[in-house]
């Protein structure tokens, strides 16, 4: 097992495979990270489908053509969930809040959801498997995801995550220095030499996207980004959310 150091700093995002199985007491292991996420109030509203029928797998890359949806021995769906709670408070006669008809509502179940995919993350890497987060799963059909997955109300996709035995190791990508990422107290008032730092970081992420191993590309970040950003307002997430049952007001 990697040091936790080494688990961390070395990840990078795997979308090639081996065909071997994850063995069964690595996935409990991840299973058992996934459950002991912090979540919001303890309340626990996420739920994960664990996917490892093939037939479904190939039916979801046919609908995101994401190719490691197919190869990935195990398909990993991080799920925000009130269904759980709701039952049980039917259960108890107890009145369930309009939790998700408020954006806190949804947020909750969002960042509980992305923590618990963090958690596979960290353990799989951990074990040397390799992984990719998939974005897709959430925007390109949700209504046909929704209705594969059998979601009830209340219960929506956050992503999913690839898991498999890594056939591939590719660079690690550079990441914004650390004096972008990390504020000291406040948020930084020294807008230019912001802007002249993230155009540093520009051009380090266009000379890696020209010389890195694998595909190389002419990309710049900023431009990349905003092209995915463009692409991403065709989205239509809030009918997704009326579909399972989130009536988002406030
Ligand atoms: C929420 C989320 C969604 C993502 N969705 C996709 C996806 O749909 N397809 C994909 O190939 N990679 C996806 N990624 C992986 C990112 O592209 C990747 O993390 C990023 O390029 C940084 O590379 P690295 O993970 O190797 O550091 C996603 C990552 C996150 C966190």
């Amino acid at each position: 097992m990697k040091d936790v150091r080494q688990t961390l700093l070395d990840r990078v995002s795997i979308r090639r495979y081996e065909r071997e199985t994850i063995p069964a007491e690595t996935m409990e292991f991840i299973r058992d990270a996934v459950r002991n996420t912090p979540t919001s109030y303890n309340g626990q509203q996420f739920s994960v489908i664990d996917i490892d029928d093939q037939s479904l797998k190939e039916k979801l890359y046919e609908l995101t053509g994401q190719k490691q949806l197919k190869t990935c021995n195990r398909l990993l769906i991080f799920c925000s969930d009130y269904n759980k709670i709701s039952l049980l408070a039917r259960k108890k006669r107890l009145e369930m809040p309009a939790i998700t008809d408020t954006m806190d509502g949804v947020t909750i179940g969002i960042i509980d959801a992305s923590l618990a995919m963090m958690s596979a993350v960290v353990a799989a890497e951990s074990c040397g498997l390799g992984c990719n987060c998939v974005g897709y799963l959430r925007t390109v059909d949700p209504k046909a995801v929704a209705e594969m997955l059998k979601l009830p109300k209340g219960v929506f996709v956050v992503c999913g995550l690839a898991l498999g035995i890594p056939r591939e190791h590719p660079d690690l990508k550079p990441k914004q220095p650390a004096g972008l990422v990390f504020m000291s107290n406040h948020y930084r008032q020294d807008t230019d030499e912001m802007t002249a730092e993230l155009a540093d970081y520009d051009a380090i992420v266009t000379e890696y996207n020209r010389t890195r191993s694998g595909g190389t590309t002419a990309n710049d970040w900023c431009a990349h980004i905003l092209e995915y950003y463009d692409h991403a307002t065709t989205y239509r997430i809030l009918q997704y959310l009326k579909d399972q049952g989130y009536e988002v007001k406030k």
